[in-house]
């Protein structure tokens, strides 16, 4: 039977001559490295509507999760099955995961993915010749990614284990740990959380050095900006997910996009994030919205001296109040929140102050 697809949507001008993809705009090195402190999905990625049903009796689950997770059916964790078409479809996410495994993933490796979901990641690996063990929480998708791999022919070198990554330990050393827990400013999925508890438990394991992770770092960024809040005559600011492109329709750019996180997964994963950050305005005009664009550098391919990148949808927040600001006005952008943390939590923070 014929099943529909999605609605068409109306004919949108993408101006793709004009865009400038982050991929390609953005420098990798250098940023600011923020000392960890002692205490940092887009519309791809919603919310799932019901909790995730409990582990069945007798499964071979290992770490199952419990009712102190509970909170984190919430958070944008857990992404049904009927969610992951946009990522599968998403060709430039799953091309640069593709490239990143087949640069630094050799034939023998042992691939741990955390976070597996439909597998395609942990496909890539096996299919480079790795032997690959794929850890996924939600039960749903341990099911539909055995099916899947066994389709394509991949269930004798990926073992899909069901199990909470932050807890998971394997067997022996792995040699690549690939996460893709990613959301723009490291908000609603637990990416950090997750890659930090994954290196206490190995460490306390096992001796020796880290696997390789992929991805390697990820920049998180913010500008001010002015952007369009409009809708058919209708004011309403209300915040906003695009695709990473800077220059787009609706949106002025007020001044730099400029990083405030530098996040080496290698080393130690800031949780939380106070920010406060010095700019100084290209133009005048009003400053109503703060975008944050998050650039993920999967890989680096040594032999082309080149990174293999990423980018996460932008988000745009409104701010509470608007400021208007002069050319070459000095500024501070402040906002706070907790890696994983919710997308409201963020924007009750966001704020600019025009300094003398
Ligand atoms: C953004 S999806 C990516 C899925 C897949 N890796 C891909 O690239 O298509 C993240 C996946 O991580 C899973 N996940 C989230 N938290 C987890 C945890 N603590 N342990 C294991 N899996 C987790 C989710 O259920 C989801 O399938």
């Amino acid at each position: 039977m014929h099943s529909p697809g999605p609605r068409p949507g109306p004919r949108i001008s993408l101006a793709l001559n004009t865009r400038r993809l982050l991929g390609s705009q953005l420098p990798v090195v250098p940023v600011p490295h923020i000392p960890s402190p002692q205490g940092a999905v887009a519309l791809n990625r919603p919310a799932p509507l019901v909790p995730s049903p409990a582990a069945p009796a007798g499964s071979a689950s290992q770490n199952p999760v419990s009712a102190a997770d509970s909170d984190e059916h919430l958070l944008g964790q857990y992404i049904p099955l009927l969610y992951h078409y946009n990522m599968l479809q998403d060709a430039d996410r799953v091309q640069a995961f593709q490239a990143a495994i087949n640069t630094v993933v050799q034939p023998g490796m042992h691939v741990l993915e955390l976070g597996g979901g439909t597998g395609i990641l942990s496909s890539f690996a096996a299919r480079r010749g790795a032997r690959v063990t794929c850890v996924e929480r939600l039960p749903a998708l341990v099911e539909a990614s055995r099916g899947f791999l066994a389709d394509n022919g991949l269930d004798d070198r990926v073992t899909v284990v069901h199990a909470d990554a932050a807890r998971y330990v394997p067997d022996s050393p792995v040699d690549v740990v690939v996460c893709e827990m990613l959301h723009v400013a490291l908000l609603r999925e637990k990416q950090a959380q997750v890659i930090r508890a994954f290196k206490q438990n190995y460490r306390s394991a096992f001796d020796g050095a880290l696997p390789t992770f992929i991805p390697e770092v990820s920049i998180l960024m913010a500008q001010p900006v002015h952007q369009c809040f409009d809708f058919a005559g209708y004011h309403a600011p209300v915040p906003s997910f695009h695709a990473p492109v800077l220059e787009r329709e609706g949106t002025a750019e007020l001044a730099a996009l400029s990083a405030y996180a530098n996040i080496d997964y290698a080393e130690t994963i800031p949780l939380d994030f106070a920010v406060a950050m010095r700019m100084k305005a290209d133009v005048a005009g009003q400053i109503n919205a703060l975008r944050f664009v998050t650039q993920n550098v999967l890989a680096v391919d040594m032999q082309k001296q080149q990174a293999i990148t990423w980018a996460n949808q932008c988000m745009v927040l409104p701010l509470a109040t608007p400021i208007s600001i002069d050319k070459d006005q000095n500024m501070v952008l402040r906002f706070a929140y907790g890696a994983g943390g919710t997308v409201e939590d963020l924007q009750q923070t966001v704020a600019v102050e025009t300094l003398a």
